[in-house]
Order: structure tokens, then C-alpha cells, then sequence
């Protein structure tokens, strides 16, 4: 939208969050809190965004994580933090010549989604240059409230907690924070706000009061109080991931995909799933996963960087690590890991196995307990593994190390040197016999303990 640009703040502190990571960096499903709003926000399109952060250190790691997310991103920093009103003021040198909608959204803030947006800018237009984004608290606490005019439809002020009469703490319609203004009466109003309140800050929401002052309207939209949740300290910051996984797991769902249990499955913001998968109970996508068509996914299986072709099988209990590539219906079984490695078409690590930086042909068959041994102490190395090739229960392949197209290794081998195509590998020791040592033994042992006894 040409018309339209968005300041997001994210100065605060967070104290409540009692962490070293600035408050809007901590992460709902995998993606910062900043990296959602600014993720909403560039789906609005708007000419310009600027995310405004704090000083030192941690405003710095807040600007770098704005300029990861939304590389166009433009920043402002507010050096104190003397309110949300402020706050804006420092973006305004970043919107220098733009003549639209402003929107004010909280980094804080990660549940937003852009209808809720689409409805309140809808109320934006010449006789209403102002609009606040509202909703019905369970719990009003310490919200801004808002002051309707009589026919409820409209505001005429919004009053923090901190400075309301009792009466007006009756309210239970409250301030979401998420505001539009019109960008000429924003510049206009906010060297007019005052810090004289019980907080000393400047406020953003006074500037409702200051529109009606001149005779201008003020629009009220409604959402959802999940919607515009605001996390503050960690209890709410478990209640914006349980929201979000309920919405992630609902749109996997819709778009054709199993869940067994789906309150146990954890999905990131990023995760892609097919049709027509099975998910099974307790599994966790981590960032970075995509699953094709047909895929079962049994349960307890953590994934993480990973990506499942159609119709393959995994678990349960398998844990594939970033770099693991199941090609179409090759099948990983329980206690199995695989990191930076490929199972090709068709191929099968059915149970108890280590897969790291290898190549697991096409159909190749790899028995139980089979560990790729990649790790020296001090770098890594590949195993190749050709199509076809049959690895014996219990191998250890000593990276570097090749097994070429189907070969077959004996179990309990440890291949330290290439096998060629087609070859038997076999590295055990001979095996000896004893006839009767058995029962002699027994004999002995049994003799032995009754002397003992008696
Ligand atoms: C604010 C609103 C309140 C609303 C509530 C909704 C004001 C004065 N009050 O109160 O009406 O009900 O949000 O959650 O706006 N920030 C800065 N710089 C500052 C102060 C704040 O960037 O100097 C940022 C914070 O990082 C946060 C947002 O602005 O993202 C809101 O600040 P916060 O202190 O949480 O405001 P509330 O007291 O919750
Ligand atoms: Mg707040």
C-alpha cells in the first residue's frame, strides 16, 4: 500500500521478562516476536516501515534482528524511553515526506494478523484521521481504557490505568496500542503531547484527546483479546506460543495434513507440510522443515533444518537434524539420527543408527546399529554409500570412507577402506568353538556354589 506506512516499537525493556535477550527477541514458534510483527507488517506492503529499538548493546541486537527479518527495514533509535508517544516522535525524521496512514504496531505484539489490520485502516478517511484498535479484557488490569463517545461507536479518549478514576477502571474495553493516524495530524499532534501524567511519559494514546480537541473523529475497531495479546513477562510469552501452535497446527490440518494428536505436535512458523501426511503424537518441528505429500511421520520424532520427500516414513523416535534429505518413500526408522546426509529413493535406516555427513544410496539397506563414524576429534568426513548396497547390523563406516554400488557388508564390520562394487567386506575375528565347553562350565560353576553353601 503506497498510501501506508508502519512504525514498530520495540524500545522497551521488558524487565518482566527478567532475561539478557531484549523482550522482543525471545521467540513464538520459532521466529522472534519482532520477526512476526515485522513479518505482518511487510504483508501489508507499506511504503516504508521503520522499527524504532533502544540504545547500547541490546538495541543493537534488536536493530540487527529488524534488518534480518525486513531487510528494507528503516531504523530509528530512541535513545530514553519516555513513552510510547516518544517513541513515535523518533520515527517521524524516517517518514519525512510521506503523506499517508501511519500505523503504529508493538513489537510486543506477536499474534496480530492483517485482517484485523484491513478493519481497523478501514476506518481511516478524511473526517476520521485517527483510529485505535480496541477489544473486550477478561482482566483489564493495567490497560489503556477507552472512553466511547454516547453512541459507543467512536472514541473520545483513551486513560492509562495508572491515571484513571475508579469509575473509569470499570472499563473493560481496552486499548490495544495498535493505532492509524493520518501522517500529517501525527506530525502535527505529537509535539503537543505532555508528560504530565502519574508516569511522567509521553503518551501516544493522548493524541485521541487531541484529535477530539479540534473536532476530529476518532474510530474504534474491535478484535479478538488473543489477537492483540501482549507479552510482558514468560507466563504470557507460553500463552502466545499455545495460541500460535493451536493456529499453526489448524492451517496444517486444513491444508490436508493428519494430526493424531495434534496438541502434542509443535510446528515453527516456517514448517511446510504436504497432503495427505500423517502426523503422529508428540513430534517437534524445529525451524526449517518441509514435509511432501504422503509422508508419515510416526510419533516422538524431533526434526529439525530437514526436509521429507513424498511418501517417505519416519519414526518413531527418529531425529533428523539439520541437512537430512528423505527422498520419496525411503523409510527411517526408531532411534535412528541423520545429520547432513541424504537417504535416497527407496533406501531403508530402519533402526538404532547414526547417519552424519553421508549419502545413503537408492534401496540401499542399512542394518541395525550401523554408525557412520564422522567425527576425527577435529573435522568432519563423508560416507559415500552406493545404490543398492547392503550394510550388516552393528558397522562402523571410519570416514572417509566409500561403499560402492551394492556392495555388502558383513555385520560387526569396521570399514576404515573403500569397498568396491558389487564386493563382500567382511572385518571380524575368527570365530572359535569349543564343543561341550558350555556344560562343563555349568557343571563347574554349579559344583562350586553348593561347596560354598555347605
Ligand atoms: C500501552 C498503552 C496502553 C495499552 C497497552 C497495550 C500507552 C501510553 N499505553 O501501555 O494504553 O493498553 O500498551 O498493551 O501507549 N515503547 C517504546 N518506547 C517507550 C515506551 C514503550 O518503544 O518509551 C514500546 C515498548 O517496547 C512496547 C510498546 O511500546 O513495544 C508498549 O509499551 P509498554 O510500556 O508495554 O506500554 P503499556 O504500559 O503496556
Ligand atoms: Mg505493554
Amino acid at each position: 500500500m503506497r498510501d501506508l506506512s508502519i512504525i514498530v516499537l520495540a524500545a522497551g525493556q521488558g524487565t518482566r521478562m527478567k532475561s539478557r535477550l531484549p523482550k522482543v527477541l525471545h521467540q513464538v514458534a520459532n521466529r522472534s516476536m519482532l520477526g512476526h510483527v515485522l513479518g505482518l507488517a511487510q504483508d501489508m506492503q507499506p511504503a516504508r516501515l521503520v522499527v524504532v529499538h533502544g540504545p547500547g548493546e541490546e538495541g543493537a541486537a534488536v536493530a540487527a534482528e529488524a534488518r534480518a527479518q525486513a531487510p528494507d527495514v528503516l531504523l530509528a533509535e530512541q535513545a530514553e524511553r519516555l513513552g510510547t508517544g516518544h517513541a513515535v516522535m523518533q520515527a517521524l525524521p524516517a517518514l519525512e515526506g510521506f503523506g499517508g496512514t501511519v500505523l503504529v504496531l508493538y513489537g510486543d505484539v506477536p499474534l496480530l494478523r492483517r485482517e484485523v489490520l484491513q478493519e481497523l485502516l478501514a476506518l481511516v478517511s478524511a473526517e476520521r484521521p485517527v483510529a485505535v484498535l480496541g477489544f473486550e479484557a477478561a482482566d483489564p488490569g493495567s490497560y489503556g481504557r477507552l472512553l466511547t463517545t454516547a453512541d459507543g461507536q467512536e472514541l473520545e479518549a483513551i486513560v492509562e490505568a495508572k491515571d484513571a478514576t475508579p469509575e473509569q477502571l470499570r472499563i473493560s474495553l481496552c486499548n490495544s496500542g495498535v493505532m492509524a493516524v493520518d501522517a500529517g495530524l501525527l506530525r502535527r499532534l505529537l509535539p503537543r503531547l505532555s508528560a504530565d501524567n502519574r508516569q511522567g511519559e509521553y503518551y501516544l494514546t493522548d493524541l485521541v484527546a487531541l484529535a477530539r480537541g479540534e473536532e476530529l473523529r476518532v474510530g474504534l475497531a474491535l478484535c479478538d483479546e488473543q489477537d492483540v495479546l501482549g507479552v510482558n513477562d514468560r507466563v504470557q510469552l507460553a500463552e502466545a506460543e499455545r495460541v500460535m501452535q493451536r493456529r499453526l497446527r489448524e492451517q496444517a490440518m486444513r491444508a490436508g495434513a493428519t494430526f493424531t494428536a495434534p496438541d502434542t505436535v509443535f510446528l515453527s512458523v516456517d514448517t511446510e507440510i504436504g497432503r495427505d501426511v500423517i502426523i503422529g503424537p508428540f513430534v517437534v518441528f524445529g525451524p526449517g522443515v518441509r514435509v511432501a505429500d504422503d509422508v508419515v511421520i510416526h510419533s516422538h520424532c524431533h526434526l529439525e533444518g530437514a526436509v521429507v520427500e513424498q511418501g517417505a516414513q519416519v519414526g518413531p523416535f527418529a531425529r533428523l537434524r539439520p541437512g537430512a534429505v528423505i527422498e520419496a518413500g525411503a523409510k527411517v526408522g526408531n532411534f535412528v539420527e541423520i545429520k547432513n546426509a541424504t537417504v535416497e529413493v527407496g533406501a531403508k535406516v530402519n533402526h538404532l543408527s547414526y547417519i552424519g555427513d553421508a549419502r545413503v544410496g537408492a534401496d540401499a539397506n542399512i542394518g541395525a546399529g550401523t554408525i557412520t563414524c564422522n567425527y576425527d576429534g577435529y573435522m568432519k568426513h563423508r560416507t559415500d554409500i552406493g545404490k543398492g548396497a547392503f550394510i550388516g547390523s552393528n558397522t562402523a563406516l571410519v570416514a572417509p570412507v566409500k561403499v560402492g554400488d551394492g556392495a555388502l557388508v558383513a555385520a560387526g564390520s569396521t570399514i576404515t577402506r573403500d569397498v568396491p562394487e558389487n564386493a563382500l567386506a567382511i572385518e571380524r575375528a575368527e570365530q572359535r568353538m569349543s564343543e561341550g565347553w558350555a556344560a562343563r562350565y555349568r557343571e563347574r560353576k554349579a559344583a562350586e556354589k553348593a561347596r560354598r553353601k555347605g
